[in-house]
């Protein structure tokens, strides 16, 4: 079982035809500037959808692929028409309606991979970040206390519970999200609860309280580990 997720991107290779499109259809206009878009490519699943205690295979191949593998084909779309937008002469609302879903997408890919990551044969934080969660919550017990809190209260709505290393107070925080485009800003999500029914509704029903206790029951930490260390030196 692997928790490293390597997520390549492609800059421009897929839109090279649509940008060569809309420059030969601007072949009078030349000065009209035409954007690369960074492809992005669904990194694979961490680990065995068969043996994640507490989850059914059902549920977890549905959510990688239609909820996590949805957003990145969503936000290779919307890159490809904001690549050959003409912000110029483009009006607000599409502006605003296209980075709007492009920052909810990219959010999406981004939490889906960390909190995909966080499953798996539960395990302890390693020693830098266990002591920097000491220090910024007290005690172990005192952050699984409200980063588990926090996700049940999301349970009637949705949303995500993310424990992210705020670079401004450099320090661990669990920030609240209603939606895709709520985090801190400068927060790095270094392990995520994903509140959104379909990540439960068909193991779990309603039970949202069963759901978040099953996912602290398998949290693996290594991936945790690893982006603390990155995110903790800048
Ligand atoms: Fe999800």
């Amino acid at each position: 079982m692997t928790h490293k997720l390597d997520r390549r991107h492609f800059i421009g290779a897929a839109t090279a035809g649509a940008a060569l499109a809309v420059n030969s259809a601007r072949a009078e206009d030349k000065a009209a500037p035409v954007n690369k878009s960074v492809v992005h490519v669904a990194a694979p699943m961490p680990f065995d959808p068969k043996s994640v205690k507490g989850f059914s295979e059902r549920i977890l191949v549905s959510h990688y692929e239609n909820n996590y593998g949805g957003a990145v084909k969503r936000l290779n779309a919307i890159g490809e028409q904001l690549a050959a937008l003409d912000f110029d002469k483009a009006p607000g609302f599409q502006i605003n309606g296209l980075k709007r879903e492009e920052l909810i997408a990219a959010n999406s890919m981004i939490l889906h991979e960390v909190y995909f990551a966080g499953l798996g044969e539960a395990n302890k934080p390693g020693a830098p970040l266990s002591e920097a969660i000491e220090r910024d919550f007290g005690s172990f017990d005192r952050w699984r206390s409200e980063f588990a809190g926090m996700g049940k209260a999301l349970g009637g709505g949705s949303g995500w519970v993310i424990l992210a290393y705020d670079k401004h107070g450099k320090r661990l925080i669990n920030s609240w999200a209603g939606d895709h485009t709520q985090s801190i800003a400068g927060g790095d999500p270094v392990l995520v609860l994903d509140m959104f029914e379909h990540a439960y509704q068909m193991d779990y029903g309603a039970k949202a309280g069963d759901y978040v206790k099953a996912v602290m029951a398998i949290t693996n930490w290594s991936n945790a580990d690893r982006l603390f260390e990155k995110y903790s030196k800048v």
